[in-house]
């Protein structure tokens, strides 16, 4: 990678692709990937264990100044969470979370609170860093820009494939659902809703497999270096 710092933002809906495809590029390029939505799920696994019940919209900002996230990009291409220095990868992904996070995520404090965080994460190294609001707002200024898009029936289909090759099973009518209502929460969010930013490539990856979607990103990534 040469000298200048460089900032990829990859944004897109839920199961579009956008944390594998990054990781892999990350790993392919040497940039360093972070997980935008799992800062938002650290917050809510948190908030969680604090209260112990279903959280409502309230001012959850207060409760945050007693708490440190990290994020580390592994060796592996994983990417791991923590809190406190408590190791919560795995738990931000249960289920539990996706249902309470739109409370988190729709909090404009914790918006501000997390988009701090990111922007300095991003200080030391060249990054791709994937989310909903990457390009538009956390860095309108991106070197590049790319927004990733499938139709609801592939990403619910991908999304399923995930969990079921972690041994879980599941019902595509429900996943389908659930990404349906993921997409209708993240258009209609009043801050930092999911937006292509004018200037983003876009990729609609419905027909594409993963290593194609993999190699035109990487491609895209490596005329920068020029
Ligand atoms: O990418 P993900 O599914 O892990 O994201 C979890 C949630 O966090 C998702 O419901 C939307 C929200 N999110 C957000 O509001 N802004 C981001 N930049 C990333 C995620």
């Amino acid at each position: 990678m040469k000298n200048k710092r460089i900032i990829v933002a990859v944004d897109g809906p839920a199961g579009s692709g956008k944390s594998s495809i990054s990781k892999e590029a990350a790993k392919q390029i040497g940039l360093k990937y972070i997980d935008s939505g799992a800062v938002y799920r650290a917050i809510t696994w948190y908030l969680l264990q604090k209260y112990n019940t279903k959280l409502n919209p309230k001012e959850y900002i207060n409760d945050l100044s007693d708490i440190a996230i990290s994020q580390i990009f592994n060796i592996d291409g994983s990417c791991s969470s923590f809190i406190n220095g408590l190791d919560i990868s795995e738990e931000i992904r249960d289920i539990k979370i996706a249902d309470n996070i739109g409370v988190v995520s729709d909090n404009i404090q914790i918006r501000n609170y997390v988009n701090k965080l990111l922007r300095e994460w991003a200080l030391e190294n060249s990054i791709i860093m994937d989310g909903r609001d990457i390009g538009t707002v956390v860095f309108p200024d991106a070197d590049i820009k790319i927004y990733l898009d499938a139709s609801v029936d592939v990403r619910a289909h991908r999304r399923a494939v995930e969990y079921r090759e972690k041994g879980k099973d599941v019902d595509i009518k429900d996943i389908k659902k659930q990404i349906a209502l993921r997409d209708k929460q993240d258009l209609s969010r009043p801050f930092g809703c999911l937006k292509k930013s004018p200037d983003a490539v876009y990729i609609d990856t419905t027909k594409m497999t993963k290593n194609e979607v993999i190699q035109k990103v990487v491609n895209l990534i490596s005329k920068l270096q020029i």
